[in-house]
């Protein structure tokens, strides 16, 4: 049945203005979404990143199924003993690199980061925060003190103070962490700057400035992590271990759930600080959403979806050629591309250029810092036939412009 567009921006808060494409969802499988009236659509941005092994998975469905038939929400986090929350740590801990001994399990990506800033605080007894320009790390205080741009955050102040940052790909402004730095938090590509790859070696000298000043790296994968990058986490292309990962999104394969991990030492530095509440959340570790983020995982390797993700990006980048298009840039499916003015120096029509892809079946969106740059990041179980389809649809929407 059709949703009354009106009645629902009466009745249900907005982000922010009014999107130009608002698709009044039927259903949604694999890399498609269908509207209300049967038009299909490639979903080129899973979700901004969540339906990795595409919507609705079979193996998802049926773990939270068979979870719901025994128990849903029993006890605030932490204190039943729970096997769901169990067996995805261990689980997850097989799968990445060692050094991570220990889950906390939130909600959402923007708590995963204020458990990560707390913890660094904790563990290190300093108070200073250093992000980096061009960076989104969440919508909570905590993470709007790490936004650089002075429109986002002018109207929330006072924000937390001892916040700074510093410019990514910027080696001379690593000089800027020092003894007094609880914490760096990085993405291991930047995502919402428009797809902005690590250059030459600056995440590894991001790693020895932190260990050498005894600073936190907290890595913000949330966008990038479950095998986007061709590998589980995107740091893992770039040789480094961060000492706290942010996980979310793409974890639950739809199901909400966030958490941050680290050693049992630093882990410990939260949870033991106050006898009663190191840090609390009354539905993080949710049964259904830890089964749903096993299955998400186990799809993930066992399916090999990491393996294809390389040349299946290659073959974006090769079909992706059209007057319009400056650049394909990015890592496996972790893509955008960017548009140039038109032979009048006319600028980009972000809105006009997402109304046509809409219109030719494509869901796509623009970055938070860069709106020349549309997403190219469909789910991971994408197909060669399906991505050749995704390119035609996307070129026919430029021939447009
Ligand atoms: C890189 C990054 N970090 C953190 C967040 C915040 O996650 P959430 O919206 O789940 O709070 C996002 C969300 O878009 C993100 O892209």
């Amino acid at each position: 049945m059709k949703t009354e567009l009106k009645e629902f921006r009466q009745y249900v808060a907005q982000v922010g203005e009014i999107d130009p494409i608002m698709i009044d969802v039927q259903k949604a499988e694999g890399i498609y979404v269908w509207d209300t009236e049967g038009k299909e659509y490639i979903d080129m941005l899973s979700g901004i990143c969540v339906g990795n092994i595409g919507h609705r998975n079979p193996r998802v469905i049926d773990a939270v199924k068979a979870q719901m038939d025994k128990y849903m929400h029993v006890m605030v986090y932490g204190e039943f003993v729970q096997s769901p929350q169990l067996e995805y740590a261990k689980y997850l801990m097989a799968n990445l690199p060692k050094g991570f001994d220990q889950i906390f399990y939130v909600n959402s990506g923007s708590e995963a980061i204020e458990g990560a800033l707390k913890t660094a605080k904790i563990f290190t007894k300093r108070t200073e925060v250093i992000s980096f320009k061009n960076s989104y790390h969440g919508s909570t205080l905590g993470a709007v003190s790490m936004l650089s741009a002075e429109e986002f955050t002018e109207k929330f102040r006072p924000l937390i103070p001892d916040c700074r940052s510093i410019e990514y790909n910027n080696e001379e402004d690593l000089e800027k962490i020092t003894t007094k730095t609880a914490c760096v938090v990085a993405e291991s590509i930047q995502a919402g700057a428009g797809v902005i790859l690590p250059s030459n070696d600056f995440l590894k000298r991001l790693r020895q400035r932190c260990t050498e000043f005894g600073a936190l790296l907290i890595m913000d994968e949330i966008q990038t992590g479950f095998g986007r990058s061709g590998r589980l986490f995107a740091f893992e292309n770039y040789g480094i271990v961060p000492d706290i990962l942010c996980i979310a999104k793409g974890m639950g394969g739809g199901m909400p759930i966030g958490a941050f991990v680290g050693s049992k030492e630093i882990m410990n530095s939260l949870n033991n600080h106050h006898p009663l509440i190191g840090h609390a959340t009354t539905f993080g570790g949710h049964p259904l959403s830890c089964v749903a983020a096993l299955e998400t995982l186990k799809t993930i390797v066992e399916d090999k979806l990491m393996e294809g993700v390389e040349e299946k990006g290659e073959l974006y980048k090769t079909l992706l050629v059209h007057p319009r298009i400056k650049e394909v840039r990015g890592i496996g499916l972790f893509n955008c591309m960017e548009l140039k003015e038109d032979e009048n120096n006319k600028e980009v029509d972000w809105s006009r250029v997402l109304i046509n892809l809409f219109e030719e079946g494509i869901i796509s969106g623009t970055h938070l810092f860069n709106s020349n740059c549309i997403s190219i990041k469909p789910p991971l179980t994408i197909t060669e036939e399906e991505i050749r389809e995704s390119c035609s649809r996307i070129l026919r929407a430029l021939d447009k412009l």
